[in-house]
């Protein structure tokens, strides 16, 4: 199990997001949080946006897209250039011609969970996914606490794609930390968004390295 990191850049400088997308060269991926106030009670960016990070980011777009209608809506993030499309399981009308669609475009597809969503309903459709979201904070704001109730879900999460013998990732996103990403990692999580903490730091790099490790090392017991 690889560990990637995915800083998100919801806490970042908007007036100078290429810039923002140089600093986390060294991640595997850029977190990319489209709210569209109605899912969650705020509001980010929408395709064109995405469409012009995609053309200047060193690294693929990671998109989670907190909005209604992801059914109509996700698609037009994959043709905008992003290399991962996660949408909510309760958002989505029909998530496996979703998830299909969005692989036939030749993009990774991801299923979001909020943290009171059990994945229980969900494991029958792991084939059609690329990874699950397990939720750590209620989705909407970066800067939140982490909620230790949702690591249950990481480890029954990775027991099933574990068992499935699939090659899905477990992303785990909000509140992640240095002082939270081992308890992510020893629950099965692979791949770690984190915002406020990379871009928090001075040194975005150097978080980015230490956040690896720490997730690393809790991933080999
Ligand atoms: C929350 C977003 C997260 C958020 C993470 O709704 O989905 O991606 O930006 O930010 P931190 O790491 O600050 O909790
Ligand atoms: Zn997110």
């Amino acid at each position: 199990m690889a560990v990637q990191i995915s800083p998100s850049i919801l806490t970042a400088d908007f007036s100078r997001l290429a810039d923002e997308l140089a600093r986390i060269k060294d991640a595997d991926w850029a977190h990319i949080d489209v709210m569209d106030n109605h899912f969650v009670p705020n509001l980010t960016f929408g395709r064109a946006a995405v469409e012009a990070m995609a053309r200047v980011s060193p690294i693929p777009l990671d998109c989670h897209l907190m909005i209604d209608e992801p059914d109509r809506w996700a698609p037009g993030f994959a043709e905008a250039g992003a290399g991962s499309v996660t949408f909510h399981a309760e958002a989505a009308q029909a998530p496996v011609r979703l998830a299909r669609e969005l692989r036939a475009q030749g993009v990774r597809a991801g299923l979001a969970l909020r943290p009171a969503t059990p994945v229980e309903p969900y494991l029958d459709l792991l084939p059609e996914f690329d990874m699950i979201l397990v939720m750590t904070v209620e989705p909407g704001f970066g800067g939140q606490k982490f909620l230790d109730v949702c690591l249950p879900k990481v480890r029954r999460t990775r027991a099933a794609v574990r068992a499935s013998g699939l090659d899905v990732w477990v992303q785990v996103d909000g509140g992640v930390s240095e002082a939270t990403i081992e308890r992510c990692a020893d629950a099965g999580a692979d791949v770690f968004v984190a915002g406020s903490a990379v871009y928090g730091a001075d040194d975005a790099a150097a978080k980015i390295a230490d956040l690896r490790a720490l997730a690393t090392a809790a991933c080999q017991h």
